[in-house]
């Protein structure tokens, strides 16, 4: 038996040959070891064969179900700048290699490892704004905690990048970086974008919830249920922190020609969700800023498209929620975000052209609030005046999804995990480039 299988081996390798160091690290490389290297996000490296040999197999599994690299769109829609799917022919290799023993191959094959920039990404930053604190996260339960501080500009600043860095990654979950438009602002926090009425939610320790009693839409591309401004097309944070996300480069042409602005004297707002352990932990988290250098073409606007008036029955399986968009004049969408909790089960964004033709620009058929991915358009497309964004999204409140915290909860709009959510940031430019916008002018 022993002598079969060791003949098996050398014949097959003799034949196909694909080898760790050879075949297999470049594709490792390429796509995983941004996350799959020490002291990133993943649980083990990938970089040398030593750390992955022992999950051969599981490399196998998760690339041939297509579960790694994490990636949801539906590739039958749309071109995306950052698709992560591996080639057919990488998963081809995969395969061979562990069929093959999963041999390291000639250590002189072994391609030069990618380095990493610690910390800021791209480079030093022009400056550098931090949460003012080393605060203490509690241990023991989740944290959302809100940090305003002052960005001491004397004049406002256009910004090409930003990248909001934790400060202890053990601990933080994600991270909404925001400018506050004025004082008043500051204060209100939480309820500062809820126009739609206060009456209709209930805030406690800055976080916000759908009242019981508050008034159903479901479908708030037919109707407004009787709210009279169901808003909520709020400009988003300016950056942020996800889980598989990068820093927030605005300048994606690479020419100068868009980026974000911060007015003179202007607050900043850190929301940060930290995910505690059980010992208590410090963090101090912190953004760099990236200064534009010229006056931009266009300013980069990142409009949110939510509906916060659902309401999902207990038990429900497929509850659908929609909500509609009209353009209200001619604009280039270049990313989506979908964002829901624990309950999201798929997401689909299609565009109602103003000759009635339909466009299906992405659509995420199983949702995984692990990961909040933007799906960047690899070109950008002209969303015309008059035409229509529909969104759909279905949530499964039922017993069958293992991530539910309570199938037996009706379950409404809230910034707790254990709520829900059903909002898409989305990131668009002006269509028509307007004369350089002046040094001055305030952020619409
Ligand atoms: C964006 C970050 C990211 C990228 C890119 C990524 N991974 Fe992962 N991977 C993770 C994280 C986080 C986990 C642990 C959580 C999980 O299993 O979902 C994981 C888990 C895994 C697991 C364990 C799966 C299991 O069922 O236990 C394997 C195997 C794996 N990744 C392989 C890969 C391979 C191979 C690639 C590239 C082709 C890759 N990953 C790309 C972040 C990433």
């Amino acid at each position: 038996m022993r002598v079969f299988i060791i003949g098996l081996t050398i014949a097959s390798a003799a034949f196909a040959g694909a080898s760790f160091t050879k075949d297999v690290a470049p594709i490792l490389y390429k796509n995983c070891v941004i996350c799959h290297r020490p002291g990133e996000m993943a649980p083990m490296s990938l970089l040398d064969y030593k750390s992955a040999r022992p999950w051969a197999k599981a490399i196998q599994t998760a690339v041939v179900s297509r579960k790694m690299p994490p990636w949801f769109a539906d590739p039958r829609y749309g071109h995306f700048q950052n698709d992560a799917r591996l080639k057919p022919e990488d998963i081809e290799t995969i395969k061979a290699w562990v069929a093959e023993g999963a041999v390291e191959g000639d250590p002189k094959d072994l391609p030069t490892q990618p380095t990493f920039a610690e910390g800021w990404r791209l480079g030093k930053p022009d400056s550098v704004i931090d949460i003012g604190e080393d605060f203490k996260v509690p241990p023991g339960r989740d944290v959302y905690q809100n940090f305003v501080v002052q960005t001491n500009f004397k004049e406002g600043k256009w910004i090409r990048a930003a990248h909001v860095l934790p400060g202890n990654r053990k601990v933080v979950h994600h991270v909404h970086f925001s400018v506050l438009a004025d004082e008043g602002s500051a204060a209100v926090l939480a309820v500062d974008s809820l126009s739609a009425g206060r009456s209709y939610f209930d805030v406690q320790d800055g976080l916000s919830r759908v009242r019981d009693d508050a008034p159903v839409v479901n479908d708030a591309c037919a109707g407004d249920g009787g709210i009279a401004n169901l808003s909520g097309f709020e400009e988003g944070s300016f950056a942020t922190m996800l889980p598989g996300k990068g820093p927030d480069v605005y300048d994606v042409f690479g020419d100068g020609s868009i980026a974000k602005y911060i007015p003179a004297g202007a607050k900043v707002r850190f929301q940060i969700h930290y995910a505690s352990l059980g010992e208590p932990q410090v963090d101090r988290t912190s953004v760099g800023l990236y200064f534009a250098s010229k006056v931009p073409e266009r300013p980069l606007k990142r409009v949110d498209v939510r509906n916060r008036f659902f309401l999902i029955p207990a038990g429900a399986s497929n509850h659908e929620v929609k909500r509609c968009y009209e353009i209200e004049k001619d604009k280039l969408l270049l990313a989506i975000t979908p964002h829901a909790h624990l309950r999201g089960k798929d997401a689909t964004y299609e565009l109602v052209h103003v000759d009635g033709r339909r466009e299906i620009l992405l659509s995420v058929p199983r949702y995984d609030f692990n990961w909040q991915i933007q799906y960047r358009l690899k070109d950008p497309i002209l969303m015309e005046k008059g035409s229509r964004m529909l969104v759909t999204f279905h949530f499964d409140n039922s017993a069958n999804n293992p991530a539910n915290p309570d199938p037996a909860k009706a379950i409404r709009w809230g910034d707790r995990t254990e709520d829900e959510m059903m909002v898409t940031w989305t990131e668009t430019l002006d269509a028509a480039p307007a004369q350089a916008l002046s040094a001055s002018t305030e952020k619409k």
